[in-house]
């Protein structure tokens, strides 16, 4: 089960840079590994962290038109059957009768036939790969059963009413809880069309992956928006909504150049959705999504209406004109942006003296840790002087102590977490109050008073 063994080769040194830095470890790996689950450990918790305050910050506090919403993972399991998930939400997969091997049609005619499966229908992609005798990956038998729908939402058990007890469905996207809460919002908050409801929380899938570390897992974190609108407004919002994202990007500091738009063919339309763009990323393995932005048209309220018996119309407070409303919808997957952030962020750069340094070129926005305080030596009187400073500059923003091991060492180390700046106290600090700044892009270093720190930092960090 260990998913390691599995990655693609050129995100090898992205996961391995994760593991020996504490950013990203394989799940479960006390009991060998847990197939497309990872841990997200100190730094990596914290990366994660920075980007969805940073979201929130973004999309809700800075927005007068944006309410905040924390919904369940357990929704009503109608609510699924009203979405179409119940009925739509498949993958087309098909087994190796040899060795049991479970494949996603899609992913085996694109690897194998070099060719677009989107679009095709479960019989096509059967004939396909059986008249092309398309070869397993794991065992190259040319032995495949007919290709088969799975759905892609967990299911659990409720215990309520006997030993199975009822079926619950994990949430496969945060959305639905948005829509589930939209006439609360509507009746307890002064919102006036256009408004939005964002929300930031786990989304489970059921999905077979091809090994590109975090980009496809089976729990992840989504941060979305449901745009309530006129139906007349849906293409004037949909423009400004593309740029939203896109300046989101450019504000995490992911190279513009790496990402691009990429229209939905209609026939590819998710069975909500009456237009979609997607921005894709240039990832080491290929160009693939990153964030999606769908007009979902009134589809859900009213589909949410009929199930329930309610009525989820609004009134216009000015004309009093009472109808359903249409809803935009940008979705942020949070492990693809911390995966798409590493992959524009690592570097192994030569240096003049002819050692290699890897380093993460972070914007320090997101970076998990800002500063790192050393003391060239740990004894009195650097290392008591090194803790005052480290004190100093906790209170403003994340630091972190180290006194271990050569100094070249642990610049090396701050670089790998993508630390913005390391402050050195040394003897000539003991002498007239000066220390080490030092950049981690240019590893220039200037000398520079600790009563002017606080305020150098905060400049160059702003
Ligand atoms: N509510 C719409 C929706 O869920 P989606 O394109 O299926 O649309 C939205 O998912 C975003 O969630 C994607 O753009 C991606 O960033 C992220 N995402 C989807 N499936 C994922 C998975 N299995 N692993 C990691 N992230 C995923």
């Amino acid at each position: 089960m260990s998913q390691v063994k599995n990655i693609s080769d050129s995100l090898k040194p992205i996961v391995a840079l994760c593991k020996r830095r504490g950013f990203i470890y394989p799940g479960s790996e006390l009991y060998g590994g847990f197939a497309n689950t990872y841990s997200f450990g100190p730094y990596g918790a914290q990366l994660k962290k920075n980007l969805k305050d940073l979201w929130w910050q973004t999309f809700v506090q800075k927005r007068r038109d944006m309410v905040g919403l924390d919904g369940p993972i357990l929704l009503h399991p109608k609510a699924w059957a009203a979405s179409g998930h119940l009925e739509g939400f498949n993958d087309a997969l098909i087994d190796c009768k040899a060795c049991k091997g479970r494949f996603r049609c899609d992913h085996l005619i694109e690897e194998a036939l070099k060719q677009d499966a989107e679009g095709l229908t479960i019989p096509q992609m059967t004939d396909l790969i059986h008249s092309k005798k398309v070869k397993c990956p794991k065992c190259a038998a040319q032995d495949f059963t007919d290709a088969r729908h799975f759905n892609l939402m967990f299911s659990t058990h409720m215990s309520k009413t006997g030993a199975d007890g009822d079926v619950a469905y994990l949430r496969p996207e945060t959305a639905q809880a948005i829509f589930l809460d939209y006439k609360n919002i509507v009746d307890t908050m002064r919102v006036k069309i256009p408004f939005g409801v964002a929300q930031i929380g786990k989304a489970f899938r059921n999905e077979i992956t091809p090994g590109n570390f975090v980009f496809r897992v089976i729990e992840f974190e989504q941060m979305e928006i449901e745009y309530f609108i006129k139906e007349s407004d849906w293409e004037r919002l949909f423009v400004e909504w593309l740029k939203s994202m896109h300046d989101w990007c450019k504000l995490i500091g992911l190279n513009p150049a790496r990402i691009h738009e990429k229209e939905h063919p209609k026939e590819q339309l998710s069975h909500y959705s009456k237009r979609t763009v997607d921005l894709v990323y240039d990832f080491p393995f290929g160009t693939s999504e990153l964030y999606g932005l769908a007009y979902r048209t009134d589809f859900d309220l009213r589909r949410h209406a009929e199930f329930s018996g309610q009525n989820l119309e609004y009134t216009d407070p000015e004309t009093r004109e009472k109808f359903i409303p249409h809803v935009l919808e940008p979705t942020f997957g949070v492990e693809r942006t911390v995966l798409a952030l590493l992959c524009d962020a690592y570097d192994e750069e030569q240096l003049e003296n002819g050692e290699m340094r890897t380093v993460l070129h972070l914007h320090p926005r997101i970076a998990p840790v800002k500063v790192a305080v050393f003391p060239l030596m740990k004894k009195d009187p650097l290392g008591p002087k090194a803790k005052e400073v480290f004190d100093l500059l906790q209170e403003m923003t994340a630091c972190e102590y180290d006194e271990s091991g050569a100094i070249g060492k642990r610049y090396r180390r701050q670089d790998e977490l993508g630390t913005p700046f390391c402050v050195t106290i040394d003897f000539e600090t003991i002498e007239d109050g000066t220390v080490t700044l030092r950049e981690r892009d240019s590893m220039k270093q200037e000398r520079v008073l600790i009563k002017d720190l606080v305020q150098i930092l905060a400049q160059k960090l702003a």
